[in-house]
């Protein structure tokens, strides 16, 4: 049986790599190698995941040097010869090991008033939106994304800026913008508006090329580029 030579992220900022050799099976993911480490070869590995079938969005890292998907991604696809490198999520403080801090992720969604705000009431009927809509088509294009924080890893204005949203948060915003149920439209908008929204992207595309669930935060964000300036132009006219 062949051998994979794995490098592992151990300890915080400050850290460094140990090497470990797995063996390498069929159909093997990154989560598999780290998971056979664990078990096998060091219990005291923290890193992250759940649902191992591209749900839940815990087990991103990095991985050769690339954020991904852990539980998606075969050890084929990625590895270098026989060789692979795996360090916690970018662009985030490092709990332990492979494991992120993303609390300061997802507290940018809620500065970005990623939280959907209803109108209706039970005593309303169910609201009808039509499946052709433009509305509905772009909450659609970006409303399976699972909160990986792949994309934040990705874009280098977040390296640059930590005070950005980033694209995760700004997609969550544009898909609510565009959901005729929500009621606080305008407050996002404003939300998004500021220096450290929208208009500091700077439309480099990582987080398009990088994210695996194929959203675009990229196309949000320049729908949410036009919606501010256009609220701007309403309010000054
Ligand atoms: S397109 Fe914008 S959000 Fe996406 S990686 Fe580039 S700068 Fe970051
Ligand atoms: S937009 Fe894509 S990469 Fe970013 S958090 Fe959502 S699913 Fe992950
Ligand atoms: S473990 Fe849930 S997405 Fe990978």
């Amino acid at each position: 049986m062949s051998t994979l030579r794995v490098a592992v992220w151990r300890g915080d900022e400050n850290g460094h790599y140990q090497e470990f050799d797995v063996p390498r099976r069929d159909s093997q993911t990154v989560l598999d190698v780290v998971t056979y480490i664990q078990r096998h070869l060091d219990a005291t590995l923290a890193y992250r995941f759940a649902c191992r079938v591209g749900m839940c969005g815990s087990c991103a890292m990095t991985v050769n040097g690339t954020p991904r998907w852990t539980c998606r991604t075969h050890v084929d696809k990625v590895a270098r010869g026989a060789r692979l490198e795996i360090a916690p999520l970018a662009n985030m403080p490092v709990v332990r090991d492979l494991v992120a801090d993303m609390r300061e992720f997802f507290d940018k969604w809620a500065r970005a008033r990623g939280r959907f705000e209803p109108t209706a009431t039970r005593e309303d009927d169910f609201a009808r939106v039509a499946p052709d809509s433009t509305a509905r088509r772009e909450a659609d294009a970006g409303i399976e994304c699972i909160g990986c924080g792949v994309c934040y890893a990705a874009c280098d204005v977040v390296k640059w800026n930590r005070d950005y949203l980033g694209p995760a948060a700004l997609n969550r915003a544009w898909t609510l913008v565009n959901d005729a149920r929500d009621g606080a439209s305008a407050q996002r908008l404003a939300a998004v508006a500021g220096d450290a929204g929208c208009h500091a992207c700077h439309t480099m595309m990582s987080c398009t090329e990088h994210c695996p669930k194929e959203l675009s935060p990229t196309r949000s964000i320049a729908g949410l580029k036009r919606a501010t300036l256009g609220a701007l132009l309403k309010e000054d006219s």
